[in-house]
């Protein structure tokens, strides 16, 4: 044996005074070359090219993405747990050149809602599992089983739950991170919270600007969002001003830096705010003489919505003073301004638009989504014109008869026509009275859905889309997921 080590030894480590003609010359005199020897070389040549063929191969996956093939389809699940009910959105995407491709059509996205929202759960938590249970199987549906554990869960609510006291808040989430850790996704328990108002509305943003392609582009041709929810209404857009740090958001995308105002007025969303105006005509009335009357402008007339149209959050039968609906636009709008106002006194900033609370000027292009197109949608208004036709609109429907109403339309929920008198009135008095769009500004537009590709505008979007680009920007190129 050991006569047959000695020219590996030789070979192994050479003398690096030697040129290889020399080494020629050491293993020569042994004169009887050895069969091991070289196997040895044989199949270290094989091995190497081995190495260097799957390399080859295996290239394209490792640093382009490997879109061409099945398994190449990345999936991502957002849960938007809002105050009137939970949204499960299902994203399929891919990598191309290490850049993640979205597409929000076909296969590649889907989403159902499911009412009522988690905050409903408060005296039940417990109940809160049957709702995401509901909405997990439904994103297990749309994701292949073998992408399953790969595949990121989150839930993030909004609002609804902000209302909550916070430990029963904890008590809900706990509930459905039990729920989620089971899903057989990919989860953490920090992915499933309470987000901040000003989240809810850079998420917001960055789906429309997606949308709008202007993302990773100009800030200044950038397009601001006013959100109306049913607990909180969201301003949001980028500002050239000084805005106060508390209400400065930065966002970095691409190689472009974002200064965004972005707030979110909690209480003003149009069911808190409707139920809030209610509750204090509801106090003036209960707290007046038998004789007096107390007119509720925002609710068309109709004998049967006096006194007992909110029953299901008060208690009949306390009234003593009488509440009548007396459905009248321009009262109902000077009513919610002054609930908009509330504070402005107070006020702390060099200006205030609503409440105490600081806005810039407005910059910009903006949309006005959710409840915004909801309403205008209703009065079949024009999307550019809008504000403008709202007054009249609102004038007409706050008006009539609670009967004319529910008999022009047969199909609308009891329960949203009952709203439209209302929005109708906020909404000028929010946008126009209070945030300074003219009646006739051009530069806000209703809507749901944006950009050539019909893109919902929905803030879920825009938090699967920062979750996943942001991901691409660790390892110059190369996400994190791809790696993992
Ligand atoms: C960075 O910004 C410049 C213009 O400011 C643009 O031309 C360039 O393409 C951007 N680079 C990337 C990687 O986006
Ligand atoms: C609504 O109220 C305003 C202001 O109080 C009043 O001038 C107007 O006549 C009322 N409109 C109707 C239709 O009752």
């Amino acid at each position: 044996m050991k006569s047959d080590m000695d020219p590996l030894m030789v070979q192994i480590s050479p003398d690096h005074h030697q040129s290889l003609p020399s080494a020629y010359t050491f293993t020569k005199p042994k004169s009887k070359p050895s069969i091991p020897f070289l196997l040895l070389i044989l199949t270290s040549l094989v091995s190497v090219a081995f190495t260097l063929g799957l390399i080859f191969l295996l290239y394209p996956i490792l640093f382009s993405g490997w879109n061409w093939t099945i398994s190449s389809y990345r999936y991502s699940v957002v849960i938007d747990a809002g105050s009137s009910g939970s949204r499960v959105h299902v994203f399929r995407y891919w990598f191309q050149s290490g850049k993640p491709v979205y597409d929000f059509s076909g296969d590649n996205y889907a989403n159902l809602k499911l009412n009522p929202g988690l905050s409903s759960y408060a005296d039940h938590p417990e109940e809160a599992s049957v709702s995401v249970t509901k909405l997990v199987e439904f994103a297990k549906g749309r994701v292949p089983k073998a992408s399953l554990k790969r595949s990121d869960i989150r839930l993030m609510a909004t609002a609804g739950m902000r209302l909550l006291e916070v430990d029963v808040q904890e008590q809900i989430l706990d509930v459905v991170r039990r729920v989620l850790r089971s899903s057989g996704f990919k989860f953490r328990d920090e992915w499933a919270s309470v987000i901040s108002g000003s989240d809810e509305g850079i998420y917001a943003w960055v789906t429309a600007n997606y949308a709008l392609g202007s993302l990773g582009g100009d800030p200044l041709k950038t397009t601001g969002i006013v959100e109306l929810g049913g607990a909180s209404a969201q301003v949001t857009f980028v500002s050239s001003e000084n805005v106060p740090p508390e209400f400065l958001r930065t966002l970095s995308y691409g190689n472009v830096s974002y200064k965004i105002y972005s707030h979110s007025f909690l209480h003003l969303g149009q069911n808190e705010a409707h139920e809030k105006l209610w509750a204090s005509l509801h106090n003036s009335a209960a707290n007046s003489p038998e004789d007096v009357v107390v007119t509720d402008p925002c609710t068309p007339k109709g004998d049967n919505l006096d006194k007992n149209s909110h029953t299901d959050s008060f208690e009949e039968g306390r009234l003593t003073g009488s509440l009548q609906a007396a459905g009248n636009f321009t009262k109902c709008r000077s009513a919610t301004y002054a609930m908009l106002q509330e504070g402005n006194e107070k006020c702390p900033y060099k200006h205030c638009s609503i409440g105490s609370t600081f806005t810039p000027d407005l910059q910009g292009h903006f949309l006005a989504t959710s409840n915004f197109y909801y309403t205008s949608k209703f009065f079949e208004l024009d999307e550019k014109d809008w504000l403008a036709e709202m007054i009249p609109a609102g004038k007409r429907y706050c008006k009539e008869k609670w009967s004319e109403l529910k008999a022009e339309h047969p199909t609308t929920k009891e329960e949203y026509l009952l709203g439209y008198c209302f929005s109708s009135a906020y909404i000028i008095s929010m946008l126009h009275d209070s945030l300074g769009f003219a009646l006739d500004d051009g530069r806000i537009e209703f809507a749901s859905k944006a950009g050539e590709k019909d893109i919902p505008l929905e803030w879920a979007l825009g938090a699967f889309i920062l979750k996943t680009s942001s991901a691409t920007f660790d390892y110059a190129g190369l996400s994190r997921k791809m790696l993992g």
